[in-house]
């Protein structure tokens, strides 16, 4: 497409009608660099703020891999094709969103806004009533609230950090980007979600959200998780080596296999159970629209693992399927921790070993999910309620109160 003088924009670079590929593609954010060591090819910025091409940019590096990967799209060049996209290391135009290549991206996306909610929609009034009743909740289930908001109130931040910092410039396709660019504001209202009960119900926000550096459960599992977003992040990273895009596959089972898939699950059964019982409603509530979309992002993950996959099978060896397996273990050890930490004495009629049980049937399906072998044959759910849960067909409506109709935001049944 050829851009004429007044569709330019300003802060680009207009010049002479057209906009340069470097500058164009310097607001796309960093593209892949397909050459593992590649040397400055990336756009510089001049004092005056105006992008221009690294010197010595010509067509024999577009070929080999430039900074953007779009070099190779001169303005007024062929449209993008299905068949130029690909899921990592894309030297396709990366700022045009069709024609699309992964349908199921652009679906999880227009999922995704059709069940948007707001924290705010929820009524906290009878949480609040319980929680300052002296006798209306038991020791045990304020610890299993307060550890919960203390692991879950950073954990997401966590969770944004890493798509936007580390993931998004490795994932090359725009429809897959479009649902980054929404699960990155849905992990923003999870944030907000927590903040919203804290403020709610009085709670010290110090001693929650600076949970994950004074409680070892808590800090454990952020602990594991961060190596994986600050190989990614480095700015020196780049995929198109088997090497590195096993990184970044490893990073991608680290995020929505294990910490989204994994370690979120004792604390959604847990609140879930009180809100079962009648307890604690309004904070259940909102840990059921942030499970519906936590379902929805492990989903998407697991597409874009498996699309990778099916791009670069020579990537899937028998010692990373190996060492892949060993995370998934490594963190159901570590999730039973949390469980036993949670929940020393049992509580609402769940204890440890219960959890134990339902975290090797997830792994289970997990492992399922991304092609790797069962490791815990025979384990069963003790918790039938959570797949109904996350049924996203049972909704009904529940927000008839609220001020703003969306185009769906039904919630979900508790029976
Ligand atoms: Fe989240
Ligand atoms: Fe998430």
């Amino acid at each position: 497409m050829r851009l004429r003088a007044h569709e330019t924009v300003d802060h680009v670079r207009p010049g002479q009608g057209l906009v340069g590929n470097a500058a164009l593609m310097s607001t796309a954010g960093a593209a892949p660099v397909v050459n593992p060591n590649p040397v400055p090819a990336q756009p510089t910025l001049l004092d005056d703020g105006a992008p221009v091409p690294a010197s010595g940019h010509n067509h024999t590096e577009q070929h080999t891999g430039g900074a953007t990967g779009l070099e190779s799209l001169e303005v007024g060049a062929g449209r993008v094709r299905v068949d130029d996209k690909r899921i990592i290391n894309c030297h396709a135009d990366l700022n045009q969103l069709v024609p699309f290549k992964y349908e199921w991206a652009w679906q999880k996306y227009l999922d995704g806004c059709a069940n948007h909610w707001m924290p705010q929609e929820i009524n906290m009034n009878a949480d609040i009533a319980l929680w300052k009743d002296p006798n209306g909740l038991t020791d045990d289930e304020r610890t299993i609230i307060k550890r919960n908001l203390g692991f879950f109130s950073t954990a997401d931040s966590l969770v944004a950090n890493n798509l936007v910092l580390a993931v998004y410039r490795h994932i090359t396709n725009p429809e897959c980007r479009q649902y980054l660019l929404r699960q990155a504001f849905e992990e923003a209202l999870h944030t907000h979600a927590y903040q919203y009960v804290v403020e709610s119900l009085g709670l010290d926000e110090g001693e929650i959200f600076n949970m994950y550096r004074e409680v070892p459960s808590v800090a454990r599992k952020a602990e594991w998780a961060l190596p994986y977003t600050q190989y990614l992040a480095d700015p020196h990273f780049h995929t198109g080596t088997p090497e590195n895009d096993r990184k970044l596959l490893r990073e991608l089972v680290a995020f929505y296999v294990i910490f989204e898939g994994i370690f979120f699950y004792v604390g959604f059964v847990q609140v879930l159970s009180m809100g079962r019982r009648n307890k604690m409603t309004g904070t259940a509530e909102q840990f059921q629209y942030i499970l519906r979309d936590e379902s929805m992002h492990m989903n998407f993950g697991i597409d874009v693992i498996n699309q990778i996959k099916i791009e670069n099978p020579h990537l899937w060896s028998e010692a990373f399927k190996q060492e892949l397996i060993e995370m998934i273990r490594d963190a159901v050890e570590l999730e039973s921790q949390y469980a036993h930490d949670t929940m020393p004495r049992g509580v609402l009629g769940l204890n440890a070993p219960m959890f134990e049980d339902y975290l090797r049937f997830i792994a289970n399906r997990r492992c399922a999910q991304i092609g790797l072998p069962e490791q815990y044959p025979g384990a069963t759910n003790p918790f039938p309620w959570m797949s109904e849960v996350l049924d996203l067909k049972k909704e009904k409506n529940f927000f008839e109160t609220r001020v703003t109709e969306y185009q769906t935001g039904g919630s979900l049944s508790w029976d």
